[in-house]
């Protein structure tokens, strides 16, 4: 199983939590990219990010939660990268079978993601265009990591959500009966 790792945090230099991720998996077995970092212009080489997704099977998309979407590179990135014929379409099987995997920061703490909460609906909700998106690339939507409340995580929980995303990333047995429907999530306790 090789797994890809697109972090997208427009200011990494201020981040605390995907900062704090990004460090427990740099040792891991995985190919990390953060896509801030490669296109600091804006610039993406679609033809380089289409090879990478072919030459993995399990696709994390790692990022801070932007008004209950991805930050702008991202979506940039699905626009430029997730083409017709490649990703959907005529001949667009390429990804087929791959896993994506959401891994979510939120500044927002867990009882504000549910039904009569702040924000009105839970994050599983609000990633429906992406699992979506997923879905017409013919990849499994395995259960999106979150962390919730991230702006007031103690340095023991900083350390815990980190490791338990280093485990549920380098998981080879993810759940692949049920895809969409599993909900892992972290919050503090
Ligand atoms: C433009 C912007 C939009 C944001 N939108 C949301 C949001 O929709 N939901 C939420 O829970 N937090 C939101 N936040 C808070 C971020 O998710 C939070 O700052 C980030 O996850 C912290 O991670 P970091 O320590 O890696 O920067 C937003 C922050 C910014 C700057």
């Amino acid at each position: 199983m090789k797994t890809l790792v697109l972090i997208a945090h427009p200011n990494m230099g201020a981040s605390k939590v995907n900062r704090a991720w990004r460090d427990a998996i740099a040792e891991s077995d995985v190919t990390l990219r953060e896509l801030y970092a490669v296109y600091p212009n804006g610039c993406i080489d679609v033809a380089k990010e289409q090879e990478l997704l072919l030459s993995h099977d399990r696709i994390v998309f790692q990022h801070p939660f932007y008004w209950y979407s991805v930050p702008p590179l991202l979506k940039q990135y699905f626009d430029e990268v997730l083409t017709y014929g490649f990703a959907y379409g005529e001949g667009g099987d390429k990804l087929s079978g791959k896993e994506w995997i959401e891994a979510i920061t939120c500044g927002g703490p867990e009882p504000s993601y549910q039904v009569g909460g702040y924000n009105r609906y839970t994050t599983s909700e609000l990633l429906r265009p992406i699992e979506a998106t997923a879905n017409l690339c013919q990849m499994l939507f395995r259960a999106p990591f979150v962390a919730y409340g991230v702006l007031r995580l103690s340095a023991e929980d900083l350390a815990r959500t980190a490791e338990a995303y280093r485990k549920y990333i380098s998981d080879p047995n993810l759940d692949i009966s049920t895809p969409g429907k599993l909900f892992a999530k972290f919050s503090q306790s």
